[in-house]
Parts: structure tokens; sequence; C-alpha cells
């Protein structure tokens, strides 16, 4: 039997025993009475007390963020990021279109997969998350003042954006890989020519601390392989990024087997200090690529879309000492730093065994040019030379592994559906618990750090199947997360939680270094946005042509103005409404009856349009959609639409008081 058949055999024959083993949704193997009310008690918080961490889970094909509160499971918050959200009206409302603009155009969708946050001296700083979208090459910077997305970076000469962000010890850089290798740059060629004219690329993002400020620093352009997932060094090996390949065979169709054919795919090291120097050196070529670049500012409230030419790409073969290949078994999927930065693991998801590569070892092989062959330029490791040990019969099909500070890692398997605690000291293994089902992504927070907080307390699974675990929802049943204790010598169940959409990947922190730093209204004062009306006094109506401006606001429990009339069909209504409250948690919503778009949620202190083109006349009936008090029901007012040609003057008004033309 070929290997690849085998291994399709072999996951085949795992996938079966773990869906039919494990019958009905008690088969969790914890045990008794007596140990679920242990954990019970772990994962309590008890009515008004808060969650000891925040968990930032990825929504996948959801595109977004969900934010849950650990140990309870409790989901806080969907942020909206690659895909609009009619809930907040992102994408939807004039103030954060800008945010979905790309060179295909505006996107209101993505598959978002890997959230990081960003790092201080490798150490999470509760400043920013950053996520990458995989479908439409993007990195999203959500603020972690206000837990709203606030800049996205396209990524150009890239397909399939899924080794990302993965920033270095201080954020200097976000990270990417081109999944998918493409025509770089793309032109119209014939698929089966890949070998010759398919590329890969590795892009260095500039200003992940700096608002505003994301750029693409540099690119380096890459043998056509599939690039995968990424890591960036600290400590010992800060200044070097990881990337792992597959489909070094370079095949171009039935990947499933034509790609998993040799032994041995890569992992890239980039010595991205030395990319300095050559940037430095202006020894790179300057490509006419271009992307946007979207920034939404808080106190304009509003998001700018901005198309910027040129990027500088280094070519390995140009640029010695760049680029180096660390041969690694079997199409590893994850590559993840141990948070002495010393220790490189390569999780080969077709492998049974964990491959666990040596820094040191990698530079002294280099010092010594232990190189097995020299690929475009860049020369591979010998194997042996920088292997530093073997996790063997971890389980089948490792896919990602983070590690607790006490010097143990923590791997996930696919293929045999569990999690494997490891000693990075003796490489042996010390627990396995299952994951029901199919586990992919593991979070320990900041287990992916230099600190994995409060000694590595918690872990959590992503699971990608959960079949019999929940009361059944037809077809589609939700992804789920496990959330384990990893505090004693035994891996503990504590509790399953389904999440939205795909979670791939979460990043979690202590709740206190974010906490007394969240915004609780925007200041009338500062608000810069263009269309601001401040006090009611203000509140007006303007025609300019068939276009109609109304400057409006809102605060308990009313909008002002509450009636308007000389709106003609045909007509373009530009509803510009200012939230005036000043308080914490009483945003304000507005709907308009047709309206072809979705409501605003204005916080306090913000401004928000929303377009509406109304078709046919009548009286329209707009409301708040939050309730905001014990009147919210009464906050709502009318507006008139007369015919086209029809002479209706524009008025408007509240109460007692009526203005127009
Ligand atoms: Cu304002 Cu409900």
């Amino acid at each position: 039997m070929k290997s690849t058949t085998f291994i399709f055999t072999l996951l085949i024959v795992v996938s079966l025993f773990v869906f039919s083993g494990c019958g009905n949704g008690n088969g969790n193997g914890s045990g008794g009475a007596l140990s679920y009310s242990n954990a019970a008690e772990k994962v309590y918080v008890a009515p008004g007390e808060y969650d000891e961490y925040y968990e930032f889970f990825s929504g996948g094909f959801s595109g977004q963020v969900t934010v849950h509160g650990l140990p309870s499971g409790r989901l806080l918050k969907t942020i909206p990021v690659f895909s609009v959200d009619g809930e907040k009206g992102y994408g939807f409302n004039e103030e954060t279109k800008p945010m979905l603009m790309t060179t295909f155009g505006f996107v209101p969708w993505d598959d978002s997969h890997h959230p990081k946050l960003s790092q201080t001296k490798g150490v999470h700083d509760g400043n920013f998350l950053f996520i990458n979208g995989n479908n439409t090459p993007r990195i999203a910077r959500i603020d972690l003042t206000t837990f709203e997305t606030t800049e996205i970076i396209q990524v150009p000469n890239t397909a399939g954006l899924h080794g990302s962000p993965y920033p270095t010890e201080n954020t200097e850089y976000l990270v990417a890989a081109t999944r998918f290798s493409v025509p770089t740059p793309q032109k119209d060629v014939p698929i089966d020519s890949y070998k010759e004219n398919f590329k890969g690329t590795f892009t260095f993002i500039s200003g992940g601390q700096e608002p505003g400020e994301m750029d693409i620093a540099f690119q380096i352009l890459a043998p056509g392989y599939d690039y995968d997932k990424a890591n960036s060094g600290k400590g010992p090996s800060h200044g070097w990024s990881f990337f792992t390949s597959y489909n070094v065979e370079q095949a171009n169709t039935l990947k499933e087997k034509n790609a998993s054919q040799y032994d041995k795919d890569y992992i890239a090291a980039v010595n991205w200090k030395k990319a300095e120097e050559y940037i430095a050196q202006g020894k790179f070529q300057e490509w006419p690529s271009e992307y946007y670049h979207n920034y939404y500012d808080d106190k304009t409230h509003m998001a700018t879309a901005t198309l910027k030419k040129g990027v500088k790409v280094l070519i390995p073969s140009e640029c010695p000492g760049l680029v180096y290949y660390l041969p690694t078994p079997k199409s590893p999927h994850g590559v993840d730093v141990n948070p002495t930065g010393e220790y490189i693991v390569a999780n080969g998801k077709l492998s049974a065994d964990l491959t666990v590569h040596s820094f040191s070892k990698m530079l002294a092989a280099i010092e010594a040019e232990k190189f097995d062959e020299v690929i475009d330029g860049i020369p591979v490791l010998n194997f042996d030379a920088i292997l530093a040990g073997v996790v063997e019969s971890g389980g089948l099909g490792p896919l990602h592994t983070e590690f607790d500070g006490r010097g143990n890692g923590y791997t996930s398997f696919f293929i045999s559906s569990e999690i494997v605690k490891w000693s990075l000291e003796t490489y042996e293994v010390l627990d396995r618990v299952p994951a029901y089902y199919s586990i992919g992504h593991l979070s320990i927070p900041g287990g992916g750090s230099m600190k994995p907080w409060e000694d590595g307390k918690y872990m959590i699974a992503m699971n990608k199947i959960t079949k019999d675990r929940y009361l059944p929802t037809g077809p589609e049943m939700a992804h789920s997360a496990q959330l384990y204790d990893i505090s004693g010598d035994k891996i503990e169940l504590l509790l399953d939680f389904p999440t939205m959409g795909e979670p791939h990947y979460a990043q979690g922190i202590l709740a206190s270094t974010i906490i007394d730093r969240q915004k609780k209204f925007y200041l009338l004062e500062e608000n810069e946005h263009p269309h601001k009306t401040l006090t009611e006094a203000d509140t007006k109506v303007v025609r300019n042509g068939n276009e109609v401006h109304i400057y409006g606001t809102m605060i308990r429990s009313h909008f002002a103005p509450d009636n308007i009339e000389g709106i003609k069909v045909g007509d373009k209504v530009f509803w510009h409404i200012t939230n005036l409250e000043q308080d914490w948690d009483v945003p304000h919503g507005l709907a308009v009856m047709g309206a072809q778009t979705a409501e605003l949620l204005i916080m306090p202190g913000q401004t928000e349009t929303l377009v509406w083109q109304p078709k046919t006349e009548g009286v329209y009936p707009f409301y708040c959609t939050d309730f905001c008090s014990a009147l919210h029901q009464e906050m709502q007012g009318y507006i008139r639409v007369s015919a086209k040609n029809s002479n209706t003057k524009i008025k408007w008004g509240l109460d007692e008081e009526f203005f127009g033309e």
C-alpha cells in the first residue's frame, strides 16, 4: 500500500472509531458525578462577577471575532471584522463601508482565521488584536479599548492569506504567507504551467503598534509551494519568522494525493533582520503592486480607504542568508515556538510523530553550511543537524502546539481527536485527553507568547465537529470549544460550549490587563465627524438637488427632528444622526421602513449615516431599535415621501417647533 493510501485508510478507520465509539453526549470520559461537580465549581462565575480571562475566537467563515469569558465560556461580544454585520450596521453605514474596500472592489465577507494579540517584549500587552482574512488577503486590527475593527490592510501578491498574522516579539511586524501559490505578479497562464510560473510570497507588515500606520514593509518571493502556518521567534530566535509549507511536490490538481507524495516538506526560516539590511542597501525590486489600506478614525467616526501602490520585493537568490528551509516530515500544518524561543515545533499533519527543531542547532548548521541542497537560492539544512527531538506515538495528525510555561507542550491531533501533553525536556508523552470531536487549534491564554498567563491554567480545544454533543439543530451543528484545567499533572475537562462560525484559533488574555482601558463613550466635544450635530437646536434638513441631508440627534427617548416632510421619490436621503448621550451602555438605533440597508447602532457621542432611497410615496415610520429606556417604544418618528414632481416643501421639527424652507 502506498503511504498516502495508508494514511487515508487510517484516517477513515480512526474517524469511524471517533464518531461511533463515543455514542451519546455523555461519553466524555472524565468520570463520575463527583468530578462533574468539581468541574462545575471551577467554571462557575457567579451572577454579577467577571470572568478571569477574555478569550478571542476567530469566527472562520463568519469573518468575525467573538469574545468569550473564561472560565464560564459566556459569549460577550461579536466583533465584526471582514463581514458586514447588520447588528451594528458595520459595512452598511457610510462610515464603515470603506473598511471593506479592496482592489477587487467592496468585499463584504471573508474567512477569518488567527486572532493574535500584540506583543511587547514577547508578552501580550493588551493593546490590539490582529486577525487575517484567508480568502481575500487582508489583516485587520481590533482596538482593545473599543473592541472595534479600526484598520484593515490588504496583502498584495498573495492568494489565500492563511499563515498570518503572528506578530514578532515587539509587534515590529505582522507576518503573512500565501497559502496558494499563483502566478506572481498575476498573469494569464495555463494552470499546468504551475512549476514554471507559480510562486509564493512571505510578507512583513509594519506599523502593528501604531494605529493608522500599517503598511507592507517588504515581501520575499518564494518557491511555488503552498504555505500554511507561521510563527515568529522570541528571545534567542527574535529576528526570525517561520513558515510551514506543503505541496513541495508542486502539484496543481488532486492535491489530496499529489501533494502528499514526499516524505518531507519544509519550514521556511526567514531572517527578517537580514531582510531589513538588504532593504536598507536597496537590494530589492520595486513592484507596482496595488493594495488598499483602510483606517477608521475614532475622532471623525469615519473610515477612509486609500489605494496604495508599490512594494519592495526581496529575491532569496540575490539575498544570501535571508531564507533557509528546515526539512520537516509529512505536510506540516502548525509551526510553534516555545516560550524560551529555542524550540520550533513542527506539526506534520500526516505524521504520527512530532518533530522538534532546535534554533541553536539551526544557527550552528547555517554556520557550518550543512546544506543538503539549494532551491531557488534557499539552502535546505540537514535534517539531523537541526533536530532537537521527536515526540513518538503522540497521536495521529498533529496540527498545533501551545505551551504552559512549565516546560510542557500540548499538541492537538486531528485524526485521533485528542490533546497530548508532552515534555520539552524528555520528549515523553505525559498525558492525553480526547477532544469532541476533530480538534483543530488549541489555545492556552498566553501559551504562544513568552509568558503564559497565570502559569498556564486553562486550555481550550476548538473542535470542528460536535455531532452528538448538543441538542440537534438540523443539518448544521455548532462548532465548539472545550475548556480544560491544565494546572495539575492530569488534564481535566471542565466545560463544553458552542462557538460562532468556525473557531480556527483563539487567544486569551487576563482580563485585568485590559479592563481598565475600556472606552465607555465618545466625548461629544471630541466628535470631528463632518456631519455631526451637537445640540437639538442645530438639527436641520437640507435639500441639495435630489440629495437630502438630515442632520439629526437622538437622546432618551426621542429623535430630533421626529417629523420630516418634503422628501420626494427619487431623492437620496442621507440620515446623519448623532447620539447625544454621554453615558456608558446607552446606544440608540435607527431603522426606517423599507431601507435597503441595515440599522444604525450609534454609540454615545458618535455620528453615523444611513442612506435611504424611498421608492414610493407615503408616510414612513422610523424608530429606535435598541431598548434604551422605559419610553423606548415612544422613540419613533415619521418621514413623509411625496411624488417626484410634487411641491411639498422641506419641513422638520419636534413637539411644538417646526422649521422649513
Ligand atoms: Cu433609543 Cu430605544
